[in-house]
């Protein structure tokens, strides 16, 4: 029986120097998708696929992260005074259980690979999960479930993968892949933010993994790659061609992903994300539909 995968590490050490001056005050993780912080949506993906143990890999001034998953007794008073058992169930949605969760510091800016590498001793010879919170998947299946299912099955390490317009293969882990059994692929080779012709595909990993044991020992070696960073990419790509049951694995997903590590990302996922809103959906299409009108009238 393989081992089930009930830890996740969600890596939010970075200074999230795109969204400045937002982020001088709050972390990017706190900033708001509608009603709820990015962070959230990971956490519920993240549970939906049966995670149980959350470790975050933080940095000076994330204190604002610690306090979002803790209970808030004061506001939660003022709400039961008031009967609001409505808001009360939304504010449960985001505590965390007592020892459920994990904050490690990353004290160096060193990379994806490092920052992952910093929570080794919560993980220890367990298969784990990695969410990179700035990818927001909307998906009926959640994409981390959908993984779990998938490696339930194949083992080894799985990366989440999509395919990316080829000019945009610089910004990503970009995959060559061999055998594939549905929309799951057997890689080959993987090489992170390749130069421009030389990205052996324009198949990218997508923000979530799910990695053996191994993958730390790689990383303990502390080489760097492409941008003098410890990469997690480099990690993964030594366990290539290991026998069945390890290897590496990409998830052709279903779902529909947002870069909101990018300013235009994060509005699409705000529009997409409000349009599923039953009590704004007709509100925000009204609204579209007016501007797109507006714009096309002006032209
Ligand atoms: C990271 C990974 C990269 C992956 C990307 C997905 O890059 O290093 O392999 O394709 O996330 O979003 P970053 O966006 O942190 O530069």
């Amino acid at each position: 029986m393989r081992k089930k995968v009930t830890k996740a590490i969600f890596p939010v050490a970075g200074l999230g120097t795109r969204f400045l001056p937002a982020t001088k005050a709050i972390p990017k993780e706190i900033m708001t998708l509608v009603d709820r912080p990015l962070i959230q949506y990971a956490i519920d993906e993240a549970r939906a696929a049966g995670i149980k143990e959350f470790i975050f890999v933080t940095s000076r001034g994330k204190g604002a992260l610690e306090d979002y998953f803790d209970i808030a007794p004061n506001l939660e008073q003022e709400l039961r005074k008031k009967g609001k058992k409505d808001l009360l169930a939304i504010l449960r949605s985001t505590n965390m259980d007592s020892g459920a969760i994990a904050y490690i510091r990353q004290h160096k800016a060193l990379g994806l690979g490092h920052a992952v590498w910093c929570a080794r001793r919560l993980i220890a010879d367990e298969p784990f999960a990695v969410i990179l919170p700035d990818d927001v998947i909307a998906a009926e299946t959640p994409c981390l479930r959908q993984m779990v299912d998938a490696y339930a099955e194949t083992g080894g390490c799985m990366v989440a993968a999509m395919e990316v317009p080829p000019e945009k293969t610089g910004s990503y882990g970009i995959l060559d892949v061999g055998d594939s059994n549905g929309p799951v692929v057997e890689v080959t080779s993987m090489v992170e933010k390749p130069k421009k012709g030389e990205a052996p595909s324009n198949l990218a990993v997508i923000g979530r993994y799910i990695l053996t044991p191994s993958v730390l020992n790689n990383l303990n070696k502390m080489r760097t790659g492409v941008g003098g960073e410890i990469q997690l990419t480099d990690a993964i790509a030594q366990e290539i061609g290991k026998p069945k049951g390890a290897g590496v694995y990409g998830l052709r997903f279903s779902g529909q992903r947002f870069d909101c590590g990018s300013k235009s990302g994060f509005l699409r996922a705000t529009v997409a994300f409000g349009l599923a809103r039953d009590e704004l959906r007709d509100d925000l299409a009204d609204y579209l539909r007016e501007i797109v009108h507006m714009d096309r009238a002006a032209e």
